[in-house]
């Protein structure tokens, strides 16, 4: 058995695929068969005098997405995609396909959704799904090579790290319990472990507004590293994205092809990324007429509005005090801001970045959570961390998703999980 994306390297020699047919044409004489094996798609020519009698049966027989195998020899043409084609000798039909629910024409979302199962068949959504995978192994290639260790964070957990209002919470034996929202409380005491971490798995936010931006459940890479300062922190998230940038340029070329996706756009990816205050991105928005105030937090249109004065990622930091997480850090120059940062992405794609430098003052994390109304019992182990050699540390989180709408041109967040998950919305 051959891959399509192998045929190449067959050129005149005699093959053997199996996979999906796409769709055939014949005119009673010649048939022209596309077959999809998920390593790519190819045109196999059978001419009626070539093939025996049960593989032409077989061929007038066959409906799109049966199971079919041909063997043939391979031919080069240069107007083929993938540059071959197969001249069949032999066309077997593995298995009958019904009436396939999903056809070219236009669908809505709603029937799209719920065959989510069989519209990942489809052409864009192979596109994307194949760009989703290759940042996944961007990711795990990035922190490998800079020698950071992966540590894999569990996925119940007793206490909310980012806020209580979009917490799943579940019965563990008796107990609450509660579907992760980042693993990041779990990475700050492995730094004290092995110094530079990450993890990288779903996450479970119960976001009760449907926007196209959210997912209840979505995966983040979190990167968390000791010693690290907050200036370090901006520098190293902005080498993360251009390094992810470049490798989907790279590696993705047709994929990108097939969405139609804008490369100048992401080709101006390159550092330095533009860095503003948060009060400074107030003060832009004020003047493009927004009705907002200091200490109000943005909303996506603020984000799209605030992006649309630049060509790359966004940078943003030092938010105030009262609209962020208790774990963060506050300026040494200014105690009603902390030391945070969100990257915007550009074209209206919303935040992709959070982080932050982390308190390491035990007293000063201890009265945090007291302000946060959070159970200080549930955080005694998180407490430990300030307790026992304590350090300056930073870390970030990037939602995948986001990162992959964004590389694809794809709006809607929805087409960039095989199964997404979101408000009401659960099934297949
Ligand atoms: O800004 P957030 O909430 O940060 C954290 O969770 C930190 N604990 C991360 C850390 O410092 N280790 O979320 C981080 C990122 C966002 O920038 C966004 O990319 C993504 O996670 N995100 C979502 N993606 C899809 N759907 C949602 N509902 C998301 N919420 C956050
Ligand atoms: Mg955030």
């Amino acid at each position: 058995m051959t891959e399509i994306r192998h045929l190449s390297e067959h050129v005149d020699q005699d093959v053997t695929i199996r996979g999906w047919l796409v769709n055939k044409r014949s005119s009673g004489k010649i048939a022209f068969v596309q077959i999809r094996d998920g390593s790519g798609v190819v045109q196999g020519v059978a001419s009626r005098s070539d093939v025996d009698e049960r593989s032409w049966q077989a061929i007038e027989e066959a409906v799109p997405e049966s199971t079919v195998r041909l063997t043939g020899k391979v031919s080069s043409d240069s107007r083929a995609p993938g540059g071959v084609e197969i001249h069949a000798g032999e066309f077997e039909l593995l298995a009958l396909s019904e009436e396939f629910p999903i056809s070219p024409k236009e669908h809505g979302v709603a029937f799209l959704m719920e065959h989510r199962h069989l519209w990942l068949r489809s052409t864009r959504q192979r596109a994307a799904l194949r760009i989703r995978s290759e940042v996944s192994q961007a990711i795990r290639d990035y922190f490998y090579d800079g020698g950071y260790t992966l540590v894999d964070s569990p996925i119940l957990t007793p206490a909310a790290c980012e806020g209580t209002s979009t917490l799943f919470e579940t019965d563990y034996f008796g107990d609450k319990a509660y579907l992760t929202q980042s693993g990041q409380l779990y990475l700050e005491p492995a730094i004290a472990a092995l110094g530079k971490v990450y993890c990288f798995g779903p996450t479970f936010r119960a976001e009760k507004s449907k926007t196209r931006r959210h997912l209840t459940e979505f995966w983040m890479v979190e990167p968390e590293v000791a010693f690290m300062r907050f200036e370090a922190l901006c520098l190293l998230a902005e080498d993360f994205l251009c390094s992810l940038v470049a490798r989907v340029l790279d590696r993705c070329a047709e994929d990108l092809e097939v969405l139609e996706r804008d490369k100048k756009a992401l080709e101006a990816v390159q550092k330095p990324f533009p860095h503003i205050s948060y009060t400074e991105a107030i003060e832009r928005l004020k003047k493009k007429g927004n009705q907002i105030e200091w200490g109000d937090d943005f909303g996506g249109d603020h984000e799209t509005q605030i992006t649309a004065d630049f060509d790359r990622p966004l940078m943003i930091s030092r938010f105030p005090t009262k609209i962020k997480a208790f774990y963060m850090e506050p300026d040494p120059e200014n105690a009603d801001v902390v030391l945070a940062l969100d990257v915007i992405a550009p074209e209206g794609y919303g935040e992709i970045v959070g982080g932050s430098q982390r308190i390491h003052d035990l007293e000063l994390l201890e009265k945090r959570i007291e302000e946060h109304d959070l159970p200080r019992e549930a955080f005694e182990w998180y407490l430990d961390v300030r307790r026992y050699g304590t350090c300056p540390h930073s870390g970030f989180g990037m939602g995948i998703e986001r990162f992959v709408a964004w590389m694809s041109g794809v709006k809607h967040l929805r087409e960039t999980i095989p199964y997404p998950r979101m408000l009401n919305k659960i099934y297949p």
